[in-house]
């Protein structure tokens, strides 16, 4: 538990690994734009996570400009959200170094995402790759965030960042220093899978090309994609339940219902009964309404990354100014010369 005290305030970021999806749209970037307008929020490009994996430096800095151009493109507003790069900002890895002292090796020999990314040969990962959630702990609470807006693959970071705070603030004695940020994943997109395969997370990483919905494919791929998705014979379900044990129908219709900012018993009452002769063209006809467009703005801010450069570093400037007055508190609490 802790006493904060202080203001709420939203932070989350996003690894220029590879290009943005549509599960990096509903599980995030749509969270994003919809927080900005109450809340105090701060957006990231995580450019240091990505290197926990090896990321060529030439397209680094082009998948960079991607993603602020997805946050741009989706909404986020630079007059409202401060967007930045993680790299301009060395807070995060003095935190984060702290952090690492606090973090046990039990807690991070317990995180799933390292096991599945590492594989089989996990004594080639690179050791950043094994740290990487303690420094995840650190982009969110360097700002006191309060809230993080993220899909459901980073639960289990989120209990990371938490557990480091308990421990941080009850070492120190400092009840009231860090807050306990919650976890915003809840509602529909919080998990989009494959179209491939209904029982694998739609990701960057994906082998094949059909499996991912990306931001910056156009009506005709979009279109294309969705025809061939997979699915079963069987018409749809009138119910929920009827979507159990059917993965991919189970995540056409999550998709539709997300999109739609309908619920999936609003969708079965729609198309219960019908086959997926009839559903995946309208499914294909609202991804196209919703995406193509982000994508269509994507493309004309990537072409400009002098504008989207700009942007970042104003982002980090405003980000150092609350970075570094938490790093020099916590250097006061943890004994350090300052
Ligand atoms: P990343 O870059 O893998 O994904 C970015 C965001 O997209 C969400 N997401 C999905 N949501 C629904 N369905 C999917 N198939 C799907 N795939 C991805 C992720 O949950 C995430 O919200 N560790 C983070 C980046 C990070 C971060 C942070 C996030 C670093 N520091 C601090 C929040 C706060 C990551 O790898 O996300």
């Amino acid at each position: 538990m802790t006493g904060y005290q202080g203001p709420e305030r939203v932070f989350s970021g996003i690894q220029p690994s590879g290009g943005m999806h549509l599960g990096n749209y509903l599980g995030a970037i749509r969270k994003f734009v919809d927080l900005q307008t109450q809340h105090e929020c701060l957006y990231c490009v995580v450019d240091m996570h990505a290197i926990t994996v090896w990321q060529d430096p030439k397209s680094l800095r082009d998948q960079t400009f991607h993603i602020a151009a997805a946050y741009l493109a989706a909404g986020v507003d630079p007059a409202k959200a401060t967007v930045f790069h993680q790299s301009a900002v060395p807070a995060h890895a003095e935190l984060a170094w702290i952090f690492s002292c606090v973090a046990r090796l039990g807690w991070l020999d317990r995180m799933t995402q390292f096991k599945d990314k590492a594989g089989k040969d996990k004594e080639r990962a690179s050791v950043g790759l094994y740290t990487y959630p303690v420094l995840m702990a650190a982009d969110i609470l360097v700002y006191k965030a309060t809230h993080v807006p993220v899909g459901e693959d980073q639960k289990q970071h989120l209990e990371l960042s938490r557990d480091i705070v308990g421990r941080f603030n009850r070492e120190f004695d400092a009840p009231d220093f860090f807050p306990l940020p919650e976890p915003l994943i809840k509602g529909p997109g919080a998990r989009v899978m494959s179209l491939r395969d209904g029982t694998a997370k739609m990701s960057k990483s994906d082998a094949s090309e059909q499996a991912t919905i990306y931001l910056i494919d156009d009506a005709d791929t979009i279109a294309k994609k969705i025809k061939k998705a997979k699915t079963d014979p069987e018409p749809l379900p009138s119910e929920p339940k009827g979507l159990e044990s059917r993965p991919e129908a189970a995540n056409l219709v999550g998709i539709y219902a997300a999109l739609s900012s309908k619920s999936d018993e609003d969708v079965l009452r729609e198309f219960g009964g019908e086959g997926f002769g009839k559903f995946k063209p309208a499914l294909a006809d609202l991804v196209v309404e919703k995406i193509a467009p982000i994508g269509a703005e994507m493309r004309r801010l990537q072409a400009d990354p002098g504008h989207l450069r700009q942007v970042l570093v104003a982002g980090a400037e405003r980000a150092s100014a609350l970075a570094e007055k938490t790093v020099r508190d916590v250097k006061e609490i943890v004994g350090f010369v300052v």
